[in-house]
C-alpha cells in the first residue's frame, strides 16, 4: 500500500515511524517544506514543497498512486487539502475543511459547542465590536483573550499570565479586533491535559492522556511555545487525574464527533485532539485540534501496539469500532531541544549533531538536511522520547539522550522530573481538595 505523509515536523516523523513499523509492508512517500532527514530516511520518495500548496500535493499523490494520505499539520487542512485528496480518489485520514474548522476557527468552535450543548464549554463571547466586548470583559472579570483564527498557540493571552490586569485585557482584545473577531473566555484555573483519539466519523479510539509544557523555560516561566515537552504515565492516566476525569473528557469528545456530523453532514476522520483544563468543576475544553499534537504525538504513537496501518485503514473504511486499538502500558517522556533564543529570538541555520541517544527515540522536527548535515530553522529542532516502566525512568532516558545532542540549543531539564510531576499533583489537590 502506498501511503503519503504530509508535513515535515516531529509529529510527522512520529507518524512516519509508526507507518514504518507496520507489518503490512507499506511504501511511504512524504511532502514537506524542508528535508526532514528522519522522514526522508523512511520514504521511498519525497517532494519538497509547501504543505499548503494543495495542487502540487494532490498531483504528487496521484503520480505516486497513493491510497491513503495522513496530513500532520493544521494549515493544509484549513485550505481543504483533505477535501482535494478525496476528490482525486485518495483516501485522507485527516478531516475535511468543514469539520477541521473546529481547530482553525475558535469562534465557530465555541458557538458550535454551545449550540450542540457539548459539555466542558467555558463561559465565552465572540465579539466584533469594542464596547460590547469591554462590557463582557468587565462582567466576567478574569478572562482569556483569543483571536478567532489560527495562531500556532501564540495569539492567546490570559489574565494573570501575559495580561497583568483587566485594562491590559481590553487593550489586547481591541488590538485583535482589527483583523478578526475576538473570543473572550472565562480564565480556567487548573491543570491542563491532552486527550487524543483516532476517529472514523462515528467511533473514537482513545490514546493515553498527555501533559504538554508550553512555557519556554524551566519552572513554567517565559513565553508560550508550541510545546517544550510532554509526558504520559503508566496505564494511560496522568498522576493528577482520576478515571472519572478522563471518562468525562472522552464523553465530550464523543459528543463533539457526533455533533460535527449533525452540524456539517461531514464525517470527521483522522485524529481529534482535545486540550482540557481540569478545573474544580471537572474538565473544560480549552480547544480542539484537528490533528495530533506536537509534541504529544511523539508520546503516544511509540506506545501504539496495534498496527498503525490497520488503524488508518479502519479510519478510511469507517470500521474503527471493529479494531482493538491498544497502547503499551509504559510511561513516556518527550523533551524538545530548541534553538537558543526560541521562541522570541531564535538562532537559525546552526548545526545539530545527535550523539549516542541510548534507549531513547529521536524525532527530527524543524530542521533541514544539507550535504549530509542537519541544521536548525529557528523553530523546535529535535525531540527525544524515553519509554519505560515509570515516568522517572523515562525521564532519565530522555534527559541522557538530550545531553548528547549538540548544537546551539536549549531545552527544559525539568519536564517529567519527580519534582515537577509532584507540583502538578499538589496543584490539583489544592484546587479540588483530593
Ligand atoms: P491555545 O492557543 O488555545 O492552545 O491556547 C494557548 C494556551 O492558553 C493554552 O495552552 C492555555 O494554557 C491557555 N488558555 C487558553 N484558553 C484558556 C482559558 N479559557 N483559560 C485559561 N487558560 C487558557
Ligand atoms: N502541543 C500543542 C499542539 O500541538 O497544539
Amino acid at each position: 500500500m502506498n501511503i503519503l505523509v504530509v508535513g515535515g515536523g516531529g509529529r510527522e516523523h512520529a507518524i512516519a515511524e509508526a507507518i514504518a513499523r507496520s507489518n503490512k509492508n507499506p511504501t511511504m512517500f512524504a511532502v514537506m517544506a524542508k528535508k526532514n532527514p528522519g522522514i526522508a530516511g523512511l520514504c521511498e520518495d519525497f517532494l519538497l514543497v509547501s504543505e499548503t500548496d494543495v495542487e502540487k500535493v494532490v498531483d504528487y499523490a496521484k503520480s505516486k498512486n497513493i491510497e491513503i494520505a495522513v496530513v500532520g499539520p493544521e494549515a493544509p487542512l484549513a485550505v481543504s487539502l483533505a477535501d482535494a485528496l478525496e476528490d482525486a480518489g485518495i483516501r485522507a485520514v485527516s478531516p475535511k475543511k468543514a469539520v477541521a474548522q473546529i481547530e482553525f476557527d475558535k469562534a465557530w468552535a465555541r458557538n458550535f459547542m454551545k449550540k450542540h450543548n457539548i459539555g466542558g464549554c467555558p463561559i465565552f463571547g465572540v465579539f466584533t465590536e469594542k464596547s460590547e466586548m469591554d462590557a463582557f470583559i468587565d462582567k466576567v472579570g478574569n478572562v482569556a483573550v483569543k483571536p478567532a483564527g489560527l495562531t500556532g498557540g501564540k495569539g492567546v493571552k490570559v489574565m494573570g499570565d501575559q495580561l497583568p490586569d483587566i485594562e491590559a485585557a481590553k487593550t489586547y482584545a481591541a488590538s485583535l479586533l482589527e483583523g478578526d473577531s475576538v473570543v473572550i473566555e472565562e480564565n480556567l484555573v487548573g491543570e491542563e491535559f491532552t486527550l487524543q483519539a483516532f476517529v472514523d466519523g462515528k467511533s473514537l479510539a482513545f490514546a493515553p492522556t498527555v501533559q504538554d509544557h508550553k512555557r519556554a523555560f524551566e519552572g513554567d516561566l517565559g513565553p508560550n511555545t508550541g510545546g517544550m515537552g510532554s509526558y504520559t504515565n503508566t496505564g494511560a492516566l496522568l498522576p493528577f487525574l482520576v478515571s472519572d476525569d478522563v471518562e468525562q473528557a472522552k464523553q465530550i469528545m464523543k459528543d463533539t464527533v457526533r455533533a460535527l456530523y449533525d452540524e456539517t453532514n461531514e464525517l470527521y476522520k483522522g485524529t481529534l485532539y482535545g486540550q482540557f483544563m481540569l478545573t474544580k468543576d471537572g474538565p473544560k475544553v480549552i480547544e480542539f485540534n484537528a490533528r495530533f499534537g506536537d509534541p504529544e504525538a511523539m508520546n503516544v504513537l511509540p506506545l501504539l501496539e496495534t498496527d498503525y496501518v490497520d488503524v488508518i485503514s479502519a479510519i478510511a473504511d469507517g470500521t474503527l469500532a471493529d479494531l482493538d486499538v491498544k497502547f503499551s502500558e509504559k510511561a513516556t517522556v518527550c523533551k524538545y531541544a530548541v534553538p537558543a533564543g526560541y521562541p522570541d529570538d531564535p538562532t537559525k541555520d546552526s548545526e545539530v549533531v545527535a550523539g549516542d541517544i541510548g534507549d531513547a527515540i529521536l524525532f527530527y522536527s524543524s530542521v533541514y538536511e544539507k550535504d549530509g548535515k542537519v541544521y536548525t530553522t529557528g523553530s523546535r529542532a529535535v525531540a527525544v522520547v524515553g519509554m519505560a516502566d515509570s515516568i522517572a525512568d523515562a525521564e532519565a532516558i530522555a534527559q541522557n539522550a538530550l545531553d548528547n545532542i549538540k548544537g546551539d540549543l536549549h531545552s527544559r531539564r525539568d519536564i517529567g522530573t519527580a519534582a515537577v510531576v509532584q507540583k502538578r499533583i499538589d496543584h490539583m489537590k489544592e484546587i479540588r481538595g483530593f
